[in-house]
This record gives C-alpha cells, structure tokens and sequence, in this order.
C-alpha cells in the first residue's frame, strides 16, 4: 500500500509508520512537529520507504498534492493534550476541526480509504461500564474549555459521517481510549509517561484530584495492528469502532503500582484539579469501552497489563536518559 499519515511524527503515528514499513508498504509522513518529534523515526528513517513531510493539515494544497498519490490515509494529526488545549483552545479547534475537513476532503478528491482517530473523551462524562459505540453523551458546559476537545472531535465524527453519505467516502472511525507505549510524552498532561518519569526521576509522583477516578490503558503494540486491519477490512468501512484496554484502575492504584514495579522510592501527593488545570476543571470518573465491535470483526483483544505497560515506557526512557525529563513533562 502507498500510505499517508497525518501526524506520523506522533507517538502512536511513529508505532505505526514502522509497523507499516515493516510489511513493505511505503509511507509518506505529514506532521507539524508540534507534539511529534523527528526523533521518534529515527529507526524508520533508515527506510527508502519513509518520505517525510514537515507541514500543516491546514496546508490544502500540501494535503492534497500527498493524498492523490495515496491508497490509504491514517488521519492521525491533531492538538491534544489537556495542556494544550488548555494553553491554546483556539489553535487547537482550527487543527481538529478544519485541519480534518481539509484532509477528509483531499482523501474524497484522491478516492482513497482513510481511518479517522477519534477519541473516547467524545463519551464525556457518560461513566457506563462498557461504553459501546451508540452510547449518549453526557458532555459539560461548551465554555469549559477543556471538552472543546471533545467537542471537536464529535464534529471530525460528523463531517466524515457526511463525507461517507454525500461523496461516498470510504472511511473508517475509531475512538482511541487511553492508548500507551514508548515515546509518549507527559508533557501534555498523559498520566502514565508523566508517572513513569517522576518515579524513575525520583520525584513525587503527582495524583490531580482524588485519584479514585479510573481508566483503562491499551499499549500501542495492540493498538497499531487493530488500525490496520481496520482500514483493510471492507466491512469496516462506513463504520464505527472502540479500542482499547476494558481493564480498569484507579489514578491512585496507577501510582502505587508505577512506583512498585520500577522499585522506586518516590512519594504520591496530591493535587487539586484547580491547582493543575485552573478553575473550574472537570474530569470524568471513569471511561471503560465495550470494544465487542471490534472483537468480532477483527479479533481485537488485548491482552498487554498495565504491569507491562509501565515496564515498556520506563524501558524505552532509561535506554534514552533525555527522555525522563520529556516523560516528566
Ligand atoms: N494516545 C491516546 O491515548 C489517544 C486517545 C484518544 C485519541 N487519540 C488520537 O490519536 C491520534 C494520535 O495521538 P497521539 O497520542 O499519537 O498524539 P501525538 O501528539 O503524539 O500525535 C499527534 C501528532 O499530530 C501532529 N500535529 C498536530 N497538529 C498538526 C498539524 N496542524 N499538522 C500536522 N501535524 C500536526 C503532532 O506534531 C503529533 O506528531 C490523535 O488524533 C488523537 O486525538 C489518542
């Protein structure tokens, strides 16, 4: 396959290039560098395979001209990170939501297949066991801005809906929940790189709010072939699909275990939601997919814990000591 990944400078976009190159497929990057580093495909970059692309998806023209030569597009580039959307909402709206309907539109004019990532934030604070992929919404006020995020998202979700129905888009959704893995940066505000990097730092590990809330976490390893067999699978098309992990634990319990398997002698305190994101802030008690959609059509089942999550993340930072700081944000 000839393939463009938006945002493949990315954590999960760089897994993928070198899950692609790997097969044999050839793939063209296309990434701002603005979360993504050129570092995160140094192993890719030794591939003929790879072009590379520094450039923006509000780039119509650049968009374009690498869609026409592509079978299949990984829309994957996006503002996210409570951070950054916090320190930037409106450059982050623009990126989510023209910078996807200038990509939609490129792959529609190019009669490629592309696979949109949304998000499981779209869920908002809807705190379901199993939250399959009809579930409600249950969203705060569109003036915290924190759910524009969410917000923006639902809207990719609509526009490729109707790129789908009124140009006959093949195009494939899917909400990622909390995905993680090697090269993820807790700069932004993700919880487990930042953990990771404060025990091996020997720092407190920092737990905002009460730490009884809870999350599921896949590792990306699980996560990238899913992507694929999605994008390839033609029943696939037109359709919606969860993944991630289903297994659940607490903000806390994730500290707790961060610092047993690393065998570090960090401390957990914590801090209110006000104190790390402003006033105001709101966060979810609880996010747990029913990925049964894409067991069923595509075997997805992970099984990666969260013991071997936090080993691999701290693995990938001790061989690069610089990342400790980035995980640490
Ligand atoms: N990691 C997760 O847990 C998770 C969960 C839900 C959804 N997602 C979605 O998966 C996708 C990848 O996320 P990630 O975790 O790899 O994050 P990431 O920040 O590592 O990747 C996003 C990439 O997009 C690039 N980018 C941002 N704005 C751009 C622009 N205007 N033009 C070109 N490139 C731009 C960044 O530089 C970065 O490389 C995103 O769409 C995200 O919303 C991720």
């Amino acid at each position: 396959m000839k393939v463009l990944i938006t945002g493949g400078a990315g954590f999960i976009g760089s897994h993928l290039t070198e899950y692609l190159l790997d097969r044999g497929d050839a793939v063209t990057v296309l990434d701002d560098l603005s979360t993504g580093q050129l570092d995160n495909l140094s192993r890719a970059f030794d591939n003929p395979a790879l072009s590379f692309h520094q450039g923006s998806i509000l780039d119509a023209d650049l968009v374009r001209r690498l869609a026409a030569d592509a079978d299949v597009v990984f829309h994957l580039a996006a503002a996210l990170g409570v951070y950054t959307i916090l320190e930037d909402p409106l450059g982050s709206l623009k990126t989510n939501l023209v910078g996807t309907e200038v990509v939609l539109d490129a792959a529609r004019e190019s009669q490629c297949r592309i696979l949109v990532a949304s998000t499981s934030e779209i869920y908002g604070k809807n705190t379901t066991i199993g939250l399959h992929e009809d579930a409600d919404r249950v969203m705060g006020s569109p003036l915290k801005t924190r759910w524009s995020y969410a917000e923006a998202k639902a809207l990719d979700e609509t526009l490729t809906h109707i790129f789908r129905e009124w140009h006959g888009l093949r195009a494939v959704l899917v909400r990622l929940f909390n995905t993680v893995g090697p090269r993820q940066t807790g700069r932004y505000g993700m919880v487990v790189p930042r953990f990771v990097g404060q025990a091996l730092a020997g720092e407190p590990l920092t737990v905002h709010g009460s730490g009884e809330q809870t999350r599921c976490f896949a590792h990306v390893a699980e996560v990238v072939p899913a992507l694929v067999r999605l994008v390839e699978h033609p029943a696939a098309q037109h359709g919606i699909f969860n993944l991630g992990n289903s297994r659940q634990i607490s903000i806390e319990q994730l500290a707790r275990t961060v610092i047993e398997v690393l065998g570090s002698t960090s401390d957990i305190v914590h801090v209110p939601y006000e104190e790390a994101y402003g006033p105001g802030y709101e966060d979810m008690q609880r996010r747990v997919p029913d990925c049964s959609r894409a067991r069923e059509l595509i075997g997805f089942s992970p099984t990666l814990d969260v013991e071997y999550i936090i080993q691999s993340v701290a693995t990938a930072a001790r061989t690069e000591r610089s990342d400790v700081a980035v995980l640490a944000g």
